[in-house]
């Protein structure tokens, strides 16, 4: 068999397989089911220093393409999260925490205190929906580097930047966040979208907007990861879409060192991640390439 483990910022991973932020990621009980389902690592959902309940119903539409959802950044609270992953224990695989905050104090603050139980941390600076948290720091140039250099200062773990479409340039972004010390940018957060219900006549959601992920918006966030390796040094982690080993290998040749799967676990459940790193094992197997890490930017060299 060939060689399905990479390494992510000095982070051992035994395939490049990470559950997706905000997808089962609420409970280290169910990270842990993520874990023994196959993942190589896992994400949280986005925490912050208060609790939040998030927005009432509806949160989700299922469009066959793909899902809408806003679901308000529900979370207990980085310090009751973090007391709960401590009381559970060890989940198998390294797991990344989730940051966002209304302001960069706040990201400041919730990493600081998620570092101490985690591998990593990811800046969610790219929620599409909930007002003045998140999206207008990735879509500010000066923003986003104030917040990357803060956190970037105030921690020692790895620093990954999840970036938003949501942009002319998602490359210029990812360029401000390796400068200003993300040791790995993760491209893409969901796609601002609307769906609204021709009988109810109004949105399908409450909070109108609501972030678009699934199969619908592969082809965007592969062109945005593609752009991006062209531009920094730092590791690509792709995100968007991935349902199938293909879709993987895709992702891994436009220049993803890991994939990250969200939409493709409310489709098909925690068994995507077995299926998918079978798949890409006997991918490599029937190809002249001895590891995951011999595939990535390899479609670059052709052009
Ligand atoms: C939510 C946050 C996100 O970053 C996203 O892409 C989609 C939804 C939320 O909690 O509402």
């Amino acid at each position: 068999m060939k060689k399905l483990e990479v390494e992510l910022c000095g982070i051992r991973m035994k395939n490049p397989l990470m559950l997706a932020a905000g997808v089962l990621g609420i409970s280290p009980s169910l990270l842990k089911r993520v874990a023994d389902a196959g993942a190589g690592a896992v994400v949280t959902k986005s925490l912050g220093v208060e609790q939040r309940e998030g927005f009432s119903g509806p949160v989700l539409v299922d469009l066959g393409y793909g899902l809408l959802n806003a679901m308000g950044l529900p979370n207990p609270g980085v310090r009751e999260f973090c007391r709960e992953l401590e009381e559970f224990g060890e989940i198998g695989v390294p797991v990344v925490a989730s940051i966002y905050g209304f302001s960069v104090e706040e990201y400041v603050e919730a990493a600081a205190y998620a570092e101490r139980y985690v591998d990593a941390v990811e800046l969610n600076v790219s929620c599409p929906h909930v007002e003045k948290v998140g999206v207008q720091f990735g879509q500010s140039p000066e923003l986003l580097r104030e917040v990357v250099e803060a956190v970037r200062s105030a921690i020692r773990k790895p620093v990954f930047v999840k970036l938003t479409p949501n942009v002319t340039n998602i490359a210029e972004m990812a360029v401000i966040a390796e400068d200003a010390g993300a040791d790995a940018v993760v491209a893409i957060n969901t796609v601002r979208g609307l769906a609204i219900n021709p009988e109810l006549r109004r949105p399908e959601l409450s909070a109108v907007f609501g972030g678009l992920s699934g199969p619908a918006i592969k082809p965007i966030a592969l062109r945005c990861v593609y752009e991006i390796y062209q531009r920094v040094n730092i590791p690509v982690v792709g995100c968007g879409g991935v349902s199938t080993w293909r879709d993987a290998v895709e992702f891994l040749m436009a220049g993803a060192s890991a994939v990250q799967i969200g939409s493709a676990v409310y489709y098909r459940g925690v068994s995507v991640f077995s299926e998918i790193s079978r798949g890409l094992a006997e991918f490599l197997n029937s190809s002249e390439f001895s590891s995951v890490e011999e595939l990535v930017g390899i479609a670059h060299r052709s052009t």
